[in-house]
């Protein structure tokens, strides 16, 4: 059989899936696996059994970054990476992330049971934390390992109950020797769902994204006055969620008013005392700001400062705007974009240029390596939520899509 030939395993691809959605599954058909969880710990340790099955050489970072190397002919040269993430929102889905990861496993384990040799190593990797829910920010391997982010901070990140990152990965024996610092790769491609509905409005198998929006995060805390919620008149009141929940529906207004491809969330919020009959006097909640211009984006942040300050002011509300995180937008590789897409038109399969509104590693390792990615189909466009759904015609039809391009990088000059 050519190389040309060969098609990914679409049965296997399914199953490996079906294991990985056992752990932390849901009872609503989702995936409960925050980054550095006992269910995290799980389905590391079947993904590195996986690895060692087709003899891949394991390595585990510093920040428990995985990656999986079948050497090359080539050792010296840059190799050919590919994942994604492992770990998943809460009440998330099935694919978000676990399709790349589980797709270059497919890739590999063909490459290794037809006795394929490639120029180049071809590695997978599970990066670390991409989700951002449990340690923010998002894309904290990536980014350490692409040097955006200082190791010892991202050690420091704390979750809601006040664990450090480091303790988490410590516990659950994933704090690996090698460093966290970025090597020669000479190609990324990254496959993933796309997470939206574009593919399935233009009728597209295959996404090509061209980049991905950038995006900035912002902690907000609001003040106020506690108080007996009966005896306290309602003239007077100093009341932190109502205050903020004025500010809440600024964000929501602030693409309308801002123009462009903006999006903006408000999707968590912390309310304390969080007592039916007590006035709240703090809150904390989140903002999240999507877009190509970067410009706009700042813009954005600024003019939503400027409202919070006015609505804490008109209620006696102290407010705190804090910003965590800011990412560019991305810029893909061309040559590696076209090579998705020409490889994409040679197995048969439909294509359609866009940009991706959900953040990836490729964002970070497109910072370092020349990187790609490939989407397909999200039923209904839904995603971070239990019903995520691709069909598995279309996971197996972006596996090949993801074996050749993963072949004609690993054995190109
Ligand atoms: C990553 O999952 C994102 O928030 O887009
Ligand atoms: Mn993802
Ligand atoms: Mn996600």
């Amino acid at each position: 059989m050519s190389l040309r030939d060969l098609r990914v395993n679409g049965r296997r691809l399914k199953s490996t899936i079906e294991e990985l959605a056992k752990i932390g599954g849901t009872p609503g058909g989702g995936m409960h696996r925050l980054s550095l969880t006992d269910a995290d710990k799980k389905a590391r340790d079947l993904f590195v059994q996986w690895l060692c099955e087709i003899q891949l050489e394991i390595i585990v970072d510093e920040m428990g970054n995985i990656f999986g190397k079948k050497r090359g002919e080539k050792e010296d040269w840059p190799m050919v990476l590919s994942g994604s993430h492992l770990d998943t929102q809460p009440f998330g889905g099935r694919f978000d992330g676990i399709l790349g990861v589980t797709g270059a496993l497919e890739a590999l384990r063909l490459l290794r049971e037809n006795r394929i040799s490639t120029r180049r190593t071809v590695a997978i990797v599970n990066w670390t934390d991409e989700e951002g829910t449990r340690f923010t920010p998002a894309m904290l391997g990536s980014g350490v390992w692409a040097g955006r982010f200082d190791r010892d901070w991202a050690y420091s990140r704390p979750d809601v109950q006040g664990k450090k990152f480091v303790e988490e990965l410590e516990r659950i024996g994933y704090k690996g020797q090698a460093p966290a610092r970025k090597w020669p790769v000479h190609a990324y491609f990254e496959y993933h769902i796309e997470q939206g509905p574009v593919l399935e409005k233009v009728g597209k198998r295959i996404g090509v994204p061209m980049g991905i929006l950038g995006i900035s995060w912002h902690d907000i805390w609001v003040e106020g006055q506690a108080n007996q919620a009966g005896p306290t008149p309602m003239e007077g009141r100093n009341d932190a969620l109502v205050a903020a929940a004025e500010m809440v529906l600024r964000v929501n207004e602030l693409p309308g008013n801002m123009g462009g491809d903006m999006v903006a969330t408000v999707g968590e919020i912390h309310n304390f005392p969080n007592s039916r009959n007590i006035i709240p006097d703090r809150v904390r909640f989140t903002v999240d700001i999507r877009c190509w211009d970067e410009g706009l984006k700042k813009r954005a942040a600024e003019a939503l400062k400027e409202e919070f300050m006015r609505i804490s002011q008109r209620r006696g509300c102290p407010v705190r705007v804090e910003g965590i995180w800011d990412i560019p937008h991305t810029v893909f590789d061309r040559r590696l974009v076209q090579r998705v897409e020409k490889t994409a038109r040679q197995l048969g399969y439909s294509d359609h240029s866009m940009v991706s509104g959900a953040g990836h590693d490729a964002a970070y390792v497109g910072q370092v390596a020349p990187t790609a990615m490939i989407f397909v189909p999200s039923i209904g466009g839904r995603s971070h939520v239990e019903v995520e759904n691709t069909t598995w015609e279309d996971c197996e039809a972006g596996a090949n899509v993801l074996l050749h391009c993963l072949l004609q990088s690993a054995n190109e000059e």
